[in-house]
């Protein structure tokens, strides 16, 4: 570790139980527990120097300068790591997606673990796993999670809580789970995860319900992976995808994800299930992709099965990876 430079890796995750609300918008605490698989090889890999001669933060995103939102949020995380380091100084940031090419799935999780880690280092603060989550969660609370390996938990923050941080539940070698994610579509999605809930939390009818109803499906998700029962896990996480999706389209305008790929794609899952050609079991995110959960034994059936469905573009396998690594 050289002097005012930080390196870190970290991985993507996927919620089986999901995290859509916020408790606390200011600290950016979320209002129901998630829990996730860190997923390999979904990584991004970040850099932050710190430099005298720099006005103000730089920040270079797979080798472009990034944009005025990006830098802002980039900027937040360093004030606080500075401000806790006493450290004056600017840097210069460069973080590379090594995601597979147009993989349609959101490196801000990967992204913003990296970066807490790498800030830290920077500004040379010893490694802490509780303090890296607790300020990714700050930037985006999915990053939180990939601070861990495996299975993670971010449990529902109590408003004015600053410490919160997620758990590991697992790690990576608990269990050979498997993500399959259909692509089916290129490019950004059209309401982002922030916007979108907090425009749910404002106008959906269903939203209460969506409060109490995640904390339940939390906890089957938290026993399925303990005792290694994808039917326990799978089931629960069908069920808090679509209830979250629920909540999303009640509002008002509603919010829809899906494309007809995505619809097509999940009734496959499940025609793969009933025909009992593997145990299979789906999850959407704030966009249209699928992501099948399955024995790694049953991923190249599955991933196969879903290339065929019209729409989707591709499929992308994901094992459980580990957490942050310094470099
Ligand atoms: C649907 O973590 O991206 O992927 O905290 O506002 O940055 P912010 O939101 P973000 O939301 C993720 C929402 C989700 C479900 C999940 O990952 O739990």
């Amino acid at each position: 570790m050289t002097a005012g430079i930080g390196k870190a890796r970290a991985r993507a995750n996927i919620a089986l139980a999901k995290y859509w609300g916020k408790s606390d918008t200011q600290l950016n605490l979320p209002a129901v527990p998630s829990i996730s698989m860190t997923l390999d090889p979904l990584l991004t890999e970040t850099q932050v120097e710190l430099l005298p001669e720099l006005r103000a933060d730089v920040f270079v995103l797979n080798g472009e300068a990034s944009n005025p939102g990006e830098l802002t949020r980039a900027t937040q995380l360093l004030d606080c790591v500075r401000a806790e380091a006493g450290v004056r100084l600017y840097a210069r940031i460069e973080s590379r997606n090594h995601f597979p090419t147009a993989s349609g799935l959101a490196s801000s999780a990967s992204g913003f673990a990296a970066l807490a880690a790498a800030a830290r280092q920077a500004c040379g603060l010893a490694f802490d796993a509780r303090k890296t989550s607790a300020l990714a969660r700050q930037s985006s609370a999915s990053a939180a999670r990939s601070v861990f390996g495996g299975y993670v938990e971010l449990p529902a923050g109590v408003a004015g809580d600053a410490t919160l941080a997620a758990t590991p539940l697992s790690p990576p070698e608990h269990w050979a789970l498997c993500i399959v994610v259909a692509v089916t579509q290129e490019g950004r999605k059209a309401v982002g995860s922030t916007d979108g809930m907090t425009h749910t939390k404002l106008t959906s009818p269903y939203y209460d319900a969506w409060l109490a109803a995640a904390p339940k499906l939390a906890d089957e998700v938290r026993a399925g992976i303990a005792e290694r029962d994808l039917g326990r896990v799978g089931r629960a996480m069908e069920q808090s995808t679509l209830a979250m999706h629920a909540c999303a389209l009640a509002a008002a305008p509603g919010l829809l994800y899906f494309q007809p790929a995505t619809l097509a794609a999940f009734a496959k899952v499940r025609e793969l299930r009933q025909t009992r050609a593997a145990e299979v079991y789906a999850t959407m995110d704030a966009g249209p992709h699928v992501k099948a959960l399955c024995a790694a034994s049953d991923a190249a059936e599955v991933s196969r099965a879903l290339a065929e469905v019209p729409g989707v573009l591709r499929t992308i396998l994901a094992g459980p990876g580990p957490g942050v690594e310094l470099l």
